[in-house]
């Protein structure tokens, strides 16, 4: 039993949480979810340890639900259901982490590529593997440069190619065409290619952009991952990865604890995550996340119009749902909790309302 001086603590906690996701709208996290009928699962114990789709007499576990969300973004991103393997991982540092490992177990000889507009967990994770790497310049709207991307890639044309394609950058949602990736590897005399599809938030709603950029397992990529947080929201991080068989097949390692061979990186994971995912999916389904996704992209261009009306030079890529603004000021960025790189910027995730693009703009009006 708490004493009442902890139990304060936690209700102010509780409080102070509460406040700050009613006013964040820098960072890429849904707001206003509801998972409350799956509260109870806080009553159980539950841990996912192991191959999802492997056989276990451990029960304390919701893998049947893991494996359905699974397969779900599986159709969603074209993968071949026989030929593909995934699992829920910690958040989109893991998958990232996962994406790198399954290319340096095939191109162990390999050199690592992605643009300088990179979310840092590739960085972390190129180091933590001692993966070889080449930072290529990002062009403003955060794609990458395919012809930096060439050169840089002339100079170790005798070995293999391990691409993070970025399907929207944090700072900007700048994508990486997977095709003209391959196109300026192959101009370079580049053989062997791994591709890794970095869709932190676009995951959920990059099949259903238009224009459409080449990212998933048709268009050639080995592994896509995705943070299940961002987009769809979830009280705890998560994300999805998904990666052909045959690249899963050379990490697998067999385990008398988990009595199946094991290819995820964590020991225990969440079973929580899992039913939180499974419990969105099912939820909207693919019509609801496009129809969620065309919702924020409507609000996105009114932010962009009524930043641009009111003299303040703000501008999305195609369809995006991150408005680039000028560096805001100190006090601005620390109320609306917006990071600032060489630009600011404003994520509109499901739950952001038209009154608080409203505000902000009033705010940033007001502060020229
Ligand atoms: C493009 C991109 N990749 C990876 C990540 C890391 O994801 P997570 O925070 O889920 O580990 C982020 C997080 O913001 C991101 O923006």
């Amino acid at each position: 039993m708490l004493d009442q001086q902890h139990k304060r603590r936690i209700d102010d906690l509780f409080d102070a949480m509460n406040a700050a996701n009613e006013s964040f709208l820098g960072y890429p996290f849904a707001k206003g979810f509801s998972y409350e009928s799956l509260w109870r699962f806080m009553t159980v114990s539950g841990n996912n340890f192991g191959d999802p789709f492997g056989p276990q007499t451990y029960r304390v576990n919701s893998r049947l639900l893991e494996c359905e969300v699974i397969e779900f973004f599986a159709g969603l991103f074209r993968a071949a259901p026989s030929e593909t393997w995934g699992y829920i991982t910690s958040g989109g540092t893991e998958g990232n982490t996962y994406g790198l490992y399954l290319g340096r177990e095939l191109f162990p000889n390999g050199v690592a590529y992605f643009s300088n507009d990179t979310h840092y967990s590739v960085s972390k994770a190129v180091r933590l593997l001692r993966l070889e790497h080449a930072v290529v310049q990002a062009t403003p709207s955060g794609e990458i440069a395919y012809d930096d991307l060439a050169q840089q890639a002339s100079r170790f044309r005798r070995r293999p190619a391990i691409v993070v394609a970025n399907i929207g950058t944090t700072m900007k949602e700048g994508k990486d065409d997977v095709s003209k990736v391959r196109q300026a590897l192959h101009s370079a005399g580049v053989e062997e290619v791994y591709i890794h599809s970095d869709a932190a938030l676009c995951g959920p709603y990059a099949p259903f952009q238009s224009p459409r950029t080449p990212f998933d397992f048709v268009d050639g990529v080995d592994s896509i991952m995705l943070s299940g947080h961002k987009f769809f929201g979830a009280p705890v991080p998560c994300g999805v990865v998904l990666a052909r068989k045959q690249h899963v097949q050379r990490v697998l390692r067999t385990s008398n604890y988990v009595e199946s061979a094991d290819a995820t990186l964590s020991g225990s994971r969440s079973a929580y995550t899992p039913i939180v995912l499974w419990y969105a999916i099912r939820n909207l389904g693919a019509d609801g996340i496009k129809r969620m996704f065309e919702q924020c992209e409507g609000l996105a261009g009114y932010a962009v119009d009524q930043l641009s009306a009111s003299g303040i030079s703000a501008w999305r890529n195609p369809s995006a749902l991150t408005v680039v603004l000028p560096p805001v000021e100190e006090c601005l960025g620390a109320k609306w909790q917006i990071m600032t790189q060489d630009v600011s910027r404003v994520v509109v995730t499901p739950g952001t309302t038209k009154k608080q693009i409203d505000a902000l703009v009033e705010a940033m009006k007001i502060d020229r």
